[in-house]
């Protein structure tokens, strides 16, 4: 049986993890490219698990197939566990990702090297177009740098260094990000729940 599912999110470096990381499993995937009048979500869920299980439901409704969408985020604990959930919109009006960059950096400005832990998260839902649905969650701790290196990536990958290592997720090659990331953590989860699925 090969399953459909579609992928709830327009973030292309996004899909591209997804993509690889569930290779080899008898699902055929879609992305909202397929479906592009679907409506946008309002991520106003104070929790990832919340925001996951919103874009997800939105989805599987309008599509009528199973979707599966990712919430995620840095949590930086000497800023009180911000951005969190508010990773993307750090910045405000108008935030990109050099932009929240550049606020990260500037509100840990005299944040010293011992005191820059932090952690991704990443949830990611999958809900049934009978409104079913499951979380599966991942996190990678490290630390934030002072200075952005490397181009690959997107997001805060340039600033954070998994706990361990002397480089950056974006000085990392897409495997190398895949080995540690919490998507890749949450995905594999969520290859397991599948395995179950198609062998019971
Ligand atoms: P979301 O699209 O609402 O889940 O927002 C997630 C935000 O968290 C992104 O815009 C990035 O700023 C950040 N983020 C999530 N995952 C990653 C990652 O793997 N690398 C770098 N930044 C990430």
């Amino acid at each position: 049986m090969v399953m459909e599912l579609v992928i709830a999110t327009r973030n292309r470096k996004k899909v591209g993890e997804i993509r690889r990381i569930l290779e080899g499993i008898p699902v055929t995937l879609h992305t909202l490219d397929d479906f592009p009048g679907c409506p946008e979500v309002e991520e106003d869920e104070a929790t990832f698990e919340g925001n996951a299980i919103k874009k997800a439901r939105a989805v599987a409704g309008y599509s009528g197939k199973p979707s599966l969408a990712d919430d995620s985020g840095l949590e930086v604990d000497a800023l009180g566990g911000a951005p969190g959930v508010f990773s993307a919109r750090y910045a405000g009006e108008g935030a990109d990702d050099r932009k929240n960059l550049e606020k990260l950096l500037s509100e840990l400005r005299d944040v010293g090297k011992e005191k820059r832990e932090a952690r991704f998260i990443c949830v990611i839902a999958l809900a049934l177009p009978d409104g079913k649905v499951d979380t599966f969650r991942g996190s990678v701790a490290g630390r934030i740098g002072t200075e952005p290196r490397g181009e690959s990536g997107f997001g805060y990958d340039p600033v954070f260094y998994p706990e361990g290592h002397e480089r950056t997720f974006a000085e990392m090659s897409a495997d190398e990000k895949d080995a540690l990331s919490h998507r890749a953590i949450a995905l594999r989860e969520l290859r397991r729940y599948f395995a179950t699925l198609m062998n019971d």
